[in-house]
């Protein structure tokens, strides 16, 4: 059943919320638990729609796997299939993952190729190339790609494509670089906090890693891996959304849990932005609206994160002025813009560049979720604009947020989750 959030702007967010597991931390991990037959135990794993189905995914490829209790897994790959069929790939991009975890657990996948989606296409090219570095022999046919990675061995993989390197084609090459015979080295590999993470997992596995965190990594081949409990960490993408919340209200938010390091290049600019910022060794607190106009660039990490865009593009449309977002990972990731301007922002897009002229009265109406990171922006925009909101396809929401609007009620918004058939009548999508 289609939900909408309606939500009514002008009240200051004011408080502290806890930040949960990191989304695209868990998610590769939850594949690495395909590399070992033992039992592994993953703490703080944030309930959201992809995680749910990154567990039925691997339900279908064969692991045990239960839930004693919220934001814990218990997951055992006693014997499991090399298959993972479409109809599962491409309802979530992160499936690639599995790819990694099939090779090194099996030496051979077979996978659908994922499909696109709107924030551009997300070809796995690099991935692809990247396997093949390793000696496996990789045909694509009939949207199928098949892995054979019998007699792959360690070797020297370059990960960097167009437009920087890629997050999943790194875990990927590290997920099958663990059991591959050999010393593997990985350039330009991709520094995010989550491939961190992922390797920190895979090492408490047996596996021998170094360089995590730069852009080389070397991978060390072992015979097996074995089982082990982990602590995910937290998201700092969700934390940024929160710290835009307090800002964009005129409030005062604090995020507890998360961690300041990984979020450098978004603080640098919300700093620069005007809002007051401060961390501690387990939080992040933002007060006040922003007052000036700021340029930012999407970047690989440790560069601006592409998965705040949306939501910084909210908070700059506060401010007078002009200010621009120019996107080197998704071009066209701008599906927002258009949402925006329907509360009375406005932003003009040419190419990979928006130039936001801020300080324009932003008003309710009803609007259209397009993505995960958009749908956050729009709610956002929605807790500072005047009167009431409507945002349709909450189900984006769900994918990479838990409990968003019970949480920012928790900090004073008045919103609310409701069944699309509450809308105005003449809102609802056909
Ligand atoms: C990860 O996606 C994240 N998802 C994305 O978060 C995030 O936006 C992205 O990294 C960039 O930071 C997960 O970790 C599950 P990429 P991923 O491969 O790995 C191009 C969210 O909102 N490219 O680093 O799929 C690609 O087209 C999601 O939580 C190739 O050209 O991203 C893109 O322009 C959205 N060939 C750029 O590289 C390839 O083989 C970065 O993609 C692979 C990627």
């Amino acid at each position: 059943m289609l939900q909408v959030a309606r939500i009514q702007g002008g009240r200051k967010l004011q408080g502290t919320i806890h930040v949960a597991g990191s989304k695209n931390a868990a998610l590769p991990i939850l594949a690495a638990t395909l590399l070992t037959t033992e039992k592994v135990v993953l703490h703080n794993v944030p309930d959201l729609s992809d995680v749910r189905f990154m567990v039925e995914i691997l339900q279908h490829q064969g692991a045990e796997i239960s839930q004693p209790k919220k934001g814990i897994w218990i997951i055992q790959a006693r014997k499991i299939i090399h298959r993972t069929p479409y109809d599962l790939v491409r309802k979530m991009r992160a499936s690639v993952c599995l790819l990694g975890a099939l090779v090194g657990r099996l030496r051979q996948a077979e996978m659908a190729i994922p499909g696109g989606c709107v924030i551009g296409p997300r070809p796995i090219d690099l991935h692809l190339k990247g396997l093949e570095a390793l000696g496996c022999i990789v045909s694509v046919e009939n949207g199928l790609v098949t892995i054979d990675a019998q007699h792959s061995k360690g070797d020297t993989v370059f990960m960097g494509g167009p437009m920087g390197s890629t997050v999943t084609g790194t875990a990927n090459i590290i997920m099958a670089a663990t059991t591959t015979p050999g010393m593997t080295t990985i350039e330009s590999a991709a520094q995010e906090p989550e491939v961190v993470d992922l390797c920190t997992f895979l090492i408490k596995m047996g596996a021998k890693i170094s360089g995590q965190g730069t852009p080389t990594i070397k991978v060390e081949g072992v015979d097996s891996l074995h089982g082990c409990e982990h602590f995910i960490i937290p998201d700092r993408i969700e934390a940024g959304t929160y710290l835009v919340a307090g800002a964009i209200t005129d409030g005062d938010v604090t995020v507890k849990g998360a961690n300041a390091n990984h979020l450098t290049a978004f603080l640098d600019k919300l700093r620069e932005a005007g809002v007051q910022v401060e961390t501690g060794a387990d939080y992040i607190r933002a007060h006040g609206r922003p007052s000036r106009a700021v340029e930012i660039v999407t970047e690989p990490y440790p560069g601006f994160p592409t998965d705040l865009q949306a939501q910084f593009m909210a908070l700059q449309l506060l401010v007078d002025g002009r200010s621009t977002i120019t996107e080197k990972v998704y071009p066209s990731r701008f599906m927002h813009a258009a949402e925006l301007q329907r509360m009375g922002a406005e932003i003009s897009v040419d190419g990979p560049t928006a130039a936001v002229y801020g300080d324009r009265p932003l008003s309710g109406a009803p609007v259209m979720a397009s993505d995960l990171r958009a749908s956050a922006a729009l709610i956002l925009a929605a807790l500072a604009a005047k009167g009431e909101t409507w945002v349709q396809r909450l189900y984006h929401l769900d994918r990479g947020y838990e409990h968003f609007e019970e949480r920012l009620r928790a900090l004073g918004a008045d919103i609310e989750r409701l069944p699309a058939a509450a809308m105005p009548k003449g809102f609802a999508e056909d």
